[in-house]
């Protein structure tokens, strides 16, 4: 019988999330996907995780449930404009967010997520070395003003982080009376992470709202993606949990890629009877990239 594993990322509907046998942020994905016996592998999330579980496990055959799932980090990056950049810092290291390409990551010479980015950049520095950073302007300036780094940095943002802003948080932070927090993903423009009590990946900004013991009707505002929310909220529902505002009218902030994953997108994956095998990508690609994801994956399992 063939054995199905099916992974999913914390922005994916919770009817999604409960189909899944395990859920994470990027890195978990990554090394969920390595550990993995399974025939085949439904990455309920977006394209460059399952390009790169592939390219981890090569053996498994994987499947994205809907081809157009990307990420605009991705979009917004030139392969052919990246090269050039790259070449014209031929003494750096290049760290390239794992949210990118698979010929992107063949062009870097560490893959990073945003749960190990701050260790992975600052071990790169302790050598003496100096880094470039891409695709993400918004982390890669964050990096330089948290560490005084001066790395140079690649322009793409994440369309759904870079919508916070400081403005719309004061005006909300001035209606409330209670003890309030903001955590935020570093996707999130500076402005807003300067501003905030905690800054981390998925994954961390979970664990910090599990782990809140802090006065019990303080209001917690999160930027980052509203998929996390119900597993926040699921985790402690004591807690008056919000999402960041933005200046749509609707205070909402969702990850159009990763709302593509609906349940019956996903079904039929899980049946193999939809969406797309991830096939495509050529040897000499998968190696390159491989070398910079390896890096980070021995660096994390240190
Ligand atoms: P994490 O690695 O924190 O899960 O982030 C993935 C992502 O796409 C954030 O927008
Ligand atoms: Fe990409 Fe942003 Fe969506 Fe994450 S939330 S997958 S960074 S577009």
């Amino acid at each position: 019988m063939t054995k199905v594993l099916t992974l999913a990322h914390y922005y994916t509907i919770p009817e999604v999330q409960q189909m899944a046998d395990r859920v994470g942020d990027s890195l978990d994905l990554a090394l969920f996907a390595k550990e993995s016996d399974a025939d085949v592998i439904v990455l309920a999330g977006v394209r460059f995780m399952a390009e790169t579980a592939k390219m981890i496990n090569p053996k498994s055959k994987v499947i994205l449930p809907d081809l157009s799932s990307t990420c605009s980090l991705v979009t917004m990056t030139d392969i052919n404009e990246l090269k050039k950049w790259r070449e014209s810092y031929p003494d750096y290291v290049h760290v390239a967010y794992i949210n990118s390409s698979a010929e992107h990551k063949a062009l870097a010479d560490w893959t990073v997520t945003s749960r190990n980015v701050d260790d992975i950049i600052s071990h790169i520095h302790s050598q003496g070395k100096k880094v470039i950073y891409s695709p993400d302007r918004n982390m890669g300036a964050y990096l330089n003003f948290q560490y005084g780094y001066d790395m140079p940095l690649w322009s793409a943002v994440c369309e759904v982080h870079d919508k916070f802003n400081k403005q719309a948080l004061d005006e909300l932070f001035a209606t409330i009376t209670n003890q309030k927090y903001l955590i935020a993903h570093p996707e999130s423009p500076l402005p807003v992470l300067k501003q905030s009590d905690y800054i981390g990946s998925t994954a961390g900004l979970l664990h910090w709202v599990k782990n809140y013991s802090g006065v019990s009707d303080a209001v917690i505002l999160v930027a980052t993606e509203d998929g996390i929310l119900y597993n926040m909220k699921n985790a402690r529902p004591d807690l008056d949990i919000r999402q960041a505002p933005i200046y749509t009218g609707c205070k909402c902030n969702s990850c159009p890629y990763m709302k593509l994953n609906t349940v019956e997108a996903v079904k039929k994956a899980q049946n193999q009877t939809g969406g797309v095998v991830i096939d495509y990508l050529s040897q000499d690609t998968m190696d390159r990239a491989l070398v910079a994801i390896n890096r980070m994956i021995d660096f994390s399992s240190r």
